[in-house]
């Protein structure tokens, strides 16, 4: 079931899934553009029927509930912004104990996930994926990469710090456009001490191909779900390169707005000015050729408790949104073999095996290249 199949992300994962044979039922709120994708995706695919479709919002619970009936099924949903609109499908997944993954990039989203709705998903046997996109599955594959290669060299890291950049003309799709402004004025999050907190807005600079480009600090899985594949590590910090240049402008704005956001009446005033700048309008994003052109760069390096790096490790994919359509697919297939992943709120490691992820994200052409 793929919720959201009508929007930018939910589009070019339809045809991702339909390409690989698993002929996913078309979910979202209009029927009249499910029946045009439909038509978008005949013969697109090794299976001769036309897709199905059920039409499902937000807005009524119980159609958004409809869509999954069994412990079997898998619930893919790319409506965002999450914390928004993601409250419906992630209750009906639980609700049913079924599988479940996401295209959320949105902290506090994961952190209701990870932290409360978590062992009510264990206990009805849900499985839910969440971040299974650019956000955040490259960081995560990077970062336990990056504390195997420190731990086989006899060194325990206690600090991972991850990076997210991207190559080539970077535009953003309506949907990540509105989710960015809707989280504007929210802190980031960050793991210190092995608890997640909020921290305060910084900068971290990363050697990268021999570039020394700057990430601001923000929140993202990694936070949540390496400790479960790397216990040993205490500290985790999440930085995501797209201001370029600009990242040290982005952070002072960052420190405005948290400034603004501790004034009573300012902070929910603030949020409903962006979230309305964003607008409604939902389905753009960058062209397929756009999107050739661009590249997932994500670099995670790991340290000791005084600050000596320990190792470092790149890894490179196909275009952000590519990648995510092609993350969600292979989750879902991996969802849908019955594998034994254990219930609750998975990280991408922690659900498939540190072994599955690297072959997984490789046959994707998201590698590890230095
Ligand atoms: N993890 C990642 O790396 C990554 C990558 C891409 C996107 N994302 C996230 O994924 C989300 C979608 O992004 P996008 O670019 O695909 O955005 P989009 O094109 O704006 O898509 C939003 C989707 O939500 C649907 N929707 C809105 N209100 C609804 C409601 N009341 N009931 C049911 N469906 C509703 C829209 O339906 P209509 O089609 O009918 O308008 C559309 O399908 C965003 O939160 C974005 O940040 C994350």
């Amino acid at each position: 079931m793929l919720f959201g199949a009508t929007g930018f992300t939910g589009r070019i994962t339809a045809e991702v899934m339909t390409r690989a044979g698993l002929a996913p039922v078309l979910a979202g709120r209009s029927g009249e553009a499910l029946v045009d994708l439909v038509g978008d995706l005949a013969g697109l695919g090794p299976i001769d029927a036309p897709p199905t479709w059920q039409a499902a919002d937000v807005t009524d619970e119980a159609s958004v509930r409809s869509l999954v009936t069994s412990p079997e099924d898998v619930l893919v949903t790319t409506v965002g912004p999450f914390v928004r609109l993601g409250g419906a499908a992630v209750d009906a997944a639980v609700s049913t104990g079924c599988a479940y993954v996401d295209s959320t990039g949105e902290a506090p989203f994961l952190k209701r996930l990870f932290d409360d709705v978590h062992p009510q998903a264990a206990a009805s046997g849900a499985r839910l994926l969440p971040a299974f996109g650019y956000d955040f599955v490259p960081g995560n594959l990077a970062a336990v990469l990056a504390v195997q290669e420190a731990l086989k060299a006899g060194r325990s890291p206690a600090v991972v710090d991850v990076a997210y950049f991207t190559e080539g003309p970077m535009q953003m799709s309506s949907g990540t456009r509105a989710t960015s402004l809707l989280l504007a004025t929210e802190p980031p999050l960050a793991r210190r001490n092995g608890r997640v907190v909020e921290a305060s807005p910084a900068v971290a600079t990363f050697d990268v191909a021999g570039r020394r480009l700057d990430g601001l600090l923000m929140g993202a899985s990694e936070v949540f779900c390496l400790p479960r594949v790397a216990p040993g590590v205490r500290d985790v910090n999440t930085f995501l390169g797209w201001a370029g240049k600009q990242t040290r402008s982005a952070r002072r704005l960052q420190q405005g707005l948290a400034a603004a956001r501790a004034i009573p009446g300012l902070g929910g005033a603030l949020t409903a000015g962006l979230s309305k700048a964003a607008g409604s309008r939902t389905g753009e994003g960058p062209s397929s050729e756009d999107r050739a052109k661009a590249r997932t760069v994500v670099v995670a390096r790991t340290s000791d408790g005084v600050g000596r790096v320990l190792s470092q490790v790149r890894v490179e994919g196909p275009s952000p949104y590519d990648l995510t359509a092609e993350l969600l697919a292979w989750g879902a297939a991996m969802l849908l073999t019955g594998r034994d992943t254990g219930a609750g709120t998975l990280g991408p490691a922690d659900a498939f095996g540190v072994e599955a992820l690297v072959s997984g994200c490789a046959d994707l052409g998201l590698q590890r290249v230095a």
